[in-house]
């Protein structure tokens, strides 16, 4: 696939609309009081975040009518409610650390997470009516479909942790709704603020769809594979929490004999002590997932790229396909 950015310009571009979200993410839930409900809300926006889906939702504009301008409260919304997402999915996960810091329920409590969470939902949808555009009817529409389908997707990820019976299909099928409706979402968001037609907010949600599913088997990889300390997140919580990964589902399906029974412990148990965590690793190591895995995510990124190779304007689309190449190689 041809791409005329370099990754290196990628980088840059990244680099500079990092600031540029997080500078305006700085001047969100500024009121003092109550502390403990707008505290949380600025401690995990001042996290180490990606601010991977406003990016999207910036590069989406670009790509249909060549600026992102109008595009910034919109980019705002999708990472406030992420950031929602984040703290009551610690809660559920009972998650202790993200960006390498106590979690907000850890270092409050569960009320006032909950709360919090609540609160930023509401903001969320504040920032997407200040985005300068005739279509907020749509982007509210595209927000609440968003908002119901990860719910969908973290009340199938519960349900699966009490299943014997997952197959890969469940475990796909939850994780286009938990991660990958929501950045599918961001593009879309970001298509209409660029008065996109229907025909191109397909390309880029397909786009979403591709990108998002790789996104989340990395994130699962990284969650056991991360060298020390890179995820900022308990290194193996998936399994210590017997969270049905792609990488457990598949190892179950590649193994045989003695590992077999230990990845199958993992299910039965629903979960495994952390000082084990090593064992697992090493299965993961040895049975061919870690493969497979990747070719899952390279094969999503290829389908992605072209899915919006006839996007309008050059600079927008040329740098969404690289960054989904850059996202493909993340070790973040
Ligand atoms: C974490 O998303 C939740 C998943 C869908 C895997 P990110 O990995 O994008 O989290 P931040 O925004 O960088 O914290
Ligand atoms: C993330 O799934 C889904 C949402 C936050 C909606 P994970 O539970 O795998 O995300 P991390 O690994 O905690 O970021
Ligand atoms: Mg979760
Ligand atoms: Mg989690
Ligand atoms: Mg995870």
């Amino acid at each position: 696939m041809n791409i005329s950015v370099t990754l290196e310009q990628v980088e840059q571009k990244y680099r500079q609309y990092h600031k540029r979200i997080n500078d305006e993410l700085g001047k969100c839930f500024t009121k003092d009081s109550p502390r403990s409900l707008y505290g949380p809300a600025r401690y995990i926006l001042d996290g180490t975040g990606k601010r991977i889906r406003p990016f999207l939702t910036l590069l989406a504009a670009e790509a249909v009518c060549g600026s992102s301008e109008n595009a910034i409260k919109t980019a705002l919304a999708v990472e406030i409610l992420h950031n929602f997402t984040l703290v009551h999915d610690d809660i559920m996960d009972q998650a202790d650390l993200r960006h390498g810091r106590p979690t907000v329920h850890v270092k409050w409590d569960s009320t006032a997470a909950i709360l919090s969470g609540d609160m930023m939902i509401a903001f969320a949808y504040e920032c997407a009516l200040q985005t300068k555009t005739a279509r907020h009817d749509e982007l509210v529409h595209i927000l609440n479909d968003a908002n119901i389908t990860i719910c969908e997707g973290q009340a199938i990820d519960m349900e699966l942790e009490q299943r014997q019976d997952a197959t890969i299909a469940d475990y796909l099928d939850m994780i286009a709704k938990k991660t990958g409706r929501l950045i599918s979402a961001s593009l879309e968001a970001g298509g209409i603020v660029g008065d996109a037609d229907s025909e191109q907010i397909e390309k880029l949600m397909l786009f979403g769809d591709k990108i998002g599913r790789a996104f989340q088997v990395q994130d699962d990889y990284l969650d056991i594979m991360a060298e020390n300390g890179k995820s900022g997140k308990v290194p193996g919580g998936d399994v210590i929490n017997g969270k049905k990964t792609y990488l457990l589902l598949r190892s179950l399906e590649l193994t045989t004999g003695q590992e077999r029974d230990m990845l199958q412990f993992v299910i039965d148990n629903k979960g495994i002590s952390p000082d084990r965590v090593p064992e697992i690793r090493a299965i993961y190591e040895q049975c061919g997932v870690l493969d497979e895995a990747r070719d899952l995510i390279n094969t999503d990124t290829e389908d992605a790229l072209s899915a919006v190779d006839t996007l309008p304007y050059a600079e927008g689309r040329e740098y969404l396909k690289g960054f989904a190449l850059k996202l493909m190689k993340r070790d973040f």
